[in-house]
């Protein structure tokens, strides 16, 4: 069944004074993202909001909570974008371990061109988010036409954090793959809230650990609600396990040969038998080029940016499991294992929390 839409709107305006105000205020916060279309902005100011998490408000569009610049990227795409049937699109939560999956698919797909044991890997040399670029970030990110993506090589991969309801309908159609991950939710949220305050910009206030957590239980941040999210890649992957694989990074990190030749027979490019022996290493050695301490060393990683001049330095945190241990209340951790429980109850997906 598919999930519920989110049901937490901002309050209706009291006084026609108030709305004045408020709507002023909107305004000059629309106006100010210069390259958004006139269209869009009007959107935007139709749509309800909350408070964001590295920008002034969160978006409710077609059912989940966006920033902004990410709706007109998302609107092209949708609107443009034609998907092949040779495509791969790595989805995910964010901050469930987006860089890491994107370096495995990219490292597996091009294993012939590329040997993973190559001292010239594109991985030594770029940010997976630079090879496996973001559809709503980089692809379509700060456009107001769509760009001709015809002379990509084949076969050509994208990442995207979008629900898979929002998806253009001929990735939903065409024979191109999706590759999802999610996290345990208790890590993603504390994951998410460190990232964005060493990400956002000085003129948006910090949100102290209270304040975004209620925010994320109430459904409140980028891309989510979390488990609308993951509920509607799960079932998908449930009803057609050829056009989506679901992976959880918990999985990944406790058998990542395992995960990673579920990965390759998904793509229709599995290891032989040859690539498989320890003695050739080609899994061994895709998996080393992946690692968090092989990729947290790289130069680029450690001064290079990406979309929006994020530093890469800041993708790279501890890849633990568990570490919200070190953070969430005991009444925080109940109040979320109670929300997940509901969420997920009846789904058959669930998380090991420790
Ligand atoms: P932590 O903040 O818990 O350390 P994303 O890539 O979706 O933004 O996810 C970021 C999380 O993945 C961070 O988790 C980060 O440390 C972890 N991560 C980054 N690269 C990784 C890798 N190569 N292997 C495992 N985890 C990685």
């Amino acid at each position: 069944m598919a999930p519920k839409a989110p049901i937490h709107f901002t309050k209706p305006r009291s006084s026609n004074c108030d709305r004045h105000r408020e709507e002023e205020e909107l305004e000059a916060i629309v106006e100010g993202e210069e390259k958004l279309s006139q269209e869009c902005k009007d959107l935007i100011l139709s749509l309800p909001r909350e408070r964001g998490w590295r920008t002034r408000y969160l978006y409710l569009f077609q059912g989940f909570w966006c920033q902004p610049a990410e709706i007109q990227a998302i609107t092209l795409l949708q609107n443009h974008f034609q998907a092949t049937d040779s495509d791969v699109v790595v989805a995910t939560i964010p901050k469930s371990g987006t860089t890491w999956l994107k370096g495995l698919t990219f490292a597996t797909v091009n294993r012939k061109s590329f040997s993973p044991s190559s001292k010239n890997h594109p991985l030594l040399h770029s940010n997976p988010h630079h090879l496996v670029p973001f559809f709503e970030y980089t692809v379509y990110g700060g456009l107001d036409e769509a760009p001709d993506l015809s002379s990509l090589p084949d076969p050509r991969l994208f990442g995207t954090h979008l629900p898979f309801h929002a998806m253009p309908s001929s990735i939903k159609n065409s024979g191109c793959k999706i590759i999802y991950l999610c996290r345990n939710p208790f890590d993603t949220f504390v994951s998410s809230w460190i990232f964005v305050d060493k990400i956002k910009p000085g003129s948006i206030p910090s949100l102290t650990l209270e304040e975004a957590f209620d925010l994320y239980c109430k459904g409140i941040i980028g891309f989510g609600p979390s488990w609308d999210h993951m509920l509607r890649y799960w079932n998908e992957s449930k009803e057609r396990p050829n056009k989506v694989l679901f992976l959880k990074y918990e999985d990944l990190k406790e058998d990542t040969t395992d995960q990673l030749k579920r990965i390759a027979e998904f793509l229709g490019c599995p290891f032989s038998l040859e690539e498989e022996d320890e003695e050739t290493g080609v899994i061994d050695s895709i998996i080393k080029l992946c690692s968090f301490e092989k990729m947290k060393e790289l130069q680029v990683n450690k001064s290079g940016t990406f979309a929006r001049n994020f530093e890469n330095k800041h993708l790279f945190r501890k890849a633990e499991i568990g570490d919200w241990l070190n953070h969430l209340s005991p009444s925080m951790v109940e109040r979320l294992s109670k929300l997940i429980d509901e969420k997920l109850a009846g789904s058959g997906l669930s998380f090991k929390i420790s």
